[in-house]
């Protein structure tokens, strides 16, 4: 059984509800994942893509009906060596699971929590050049701790990570100064509870300060972060794309790659 907020595809199994503003996240992801398995096919016989909230492999735009492959299966169109596809959901699971086995056997999905996992040490990936997409629906869902735990386990790892800041901090600022000592989704994400000293004069302002100490954490593990790209809905913009590495190789790939967006337009630098 799907829940409400799932579609049925066309080949029976679930999708997800997608606006259109989709095709720009997964573009970047494309085209990135396009340039780093094939660029670094000779120095890394070992290239992992590793999607840690990988969703049913399929969504469906909700106002036209139109089906879009979604992260694993953009993925599997690429030179990576290894495929593994996290997804917590068992009916998403079970859809990815499906999708992908026709397309690459060898690919694995697990249906499990990836906080978990990492926590684990179950995905440490050893002489291996992994790329990492980080794609949740909101920010309580990339713990700190996980994510810490995930770079400190690959010694050559990309993240690729969605930042979902209009509504994850930016709508929710009020909120998450009224919380006083509750656990909020933004002291899960920051791994700190020190911003509620700061000093911010409105909801943005706020916004920009939890994004450059994010930012600031990264860069003390050694990820530099590249140039963030807005993704709107309806002129409004909705999340960030943003890659980390410890590589400068990165960005020099991902200043090739977002020179066009995905409408082959020139992306204004
Ligand atoms: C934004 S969707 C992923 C979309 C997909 N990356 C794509 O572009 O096609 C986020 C997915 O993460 C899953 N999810 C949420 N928390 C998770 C967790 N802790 N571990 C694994 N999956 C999780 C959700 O069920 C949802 O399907």
């Amino acid at each position: 059984m799907s829940s409400p907020q799932q579609l049925i595809a066309l080949d029976g199994l679930v999708a997800r509800p997608s606006g259109s503003w989709v095709r720009r996240k997964h573009h970047y992801l494309d085209r990135y994942c396009g340039i780093t398995a094939t660029g670094m096919k000779n120095k890394w016989p070992r290239r992992v893509y590793l999607d840690v909230m990988a969703g049913p492999g399929l969504c469906k735009i909700e106002n036209t009906g139109e089906e879009l492959p979604g992260s694993p299966l953009i993925a599997l169109e690429h030179e990576f060596t290894d495929w593994m596809f996290i997804e917590s959901d068992p009916v998403l699971a079970d859809a990815l699971a499906k999708r992908v086995a026709k397309v690459n056997p060898k690919a694995q999905v697990v249906q499990d929590d990836w906080a978990t996992l990492v926590s684990k040490g179950k995905l440490d990936f050893d002489n291996a050049l992994v790329v990492a997409f980080v794609d949740p629906t909101g920010i309580q869902q990339v713990p700190w701790d996980a994510l810490q735990r995930l770079l400190k386990g690959n010694r050559t790892i990309d993240v690729l990570m969605t930042i979902q800041y209009a509504m994850g901090i930016t709508l929710n600022a009020n909120n998450y100064i009224e919380s006083q000592g509750e656990q909020t989704a933004l002291d899960q994400f920051l791994g700190e509870r020190q911003w509620r000293d700061w000093r911010w004069r409105n909801s943005s302002d706020f916004k920009d300060q939890v994004l450059a100490r994010f930012f600031q954490k990264m860069e003390a593990l050694q990820f530099k972060g590249s140039r963030q790209m807005t993704v709107e809905a309806g002129g409004r913009p909705l999340y960030r794309m943003a890659l980390f590495s410890r590589h400068p190789k990165a960005d020099e790939f991902w200043q090739k790659i977002i020179k066009y967006d995905e409408k082959g337009q020139p992306e204004l630098l």
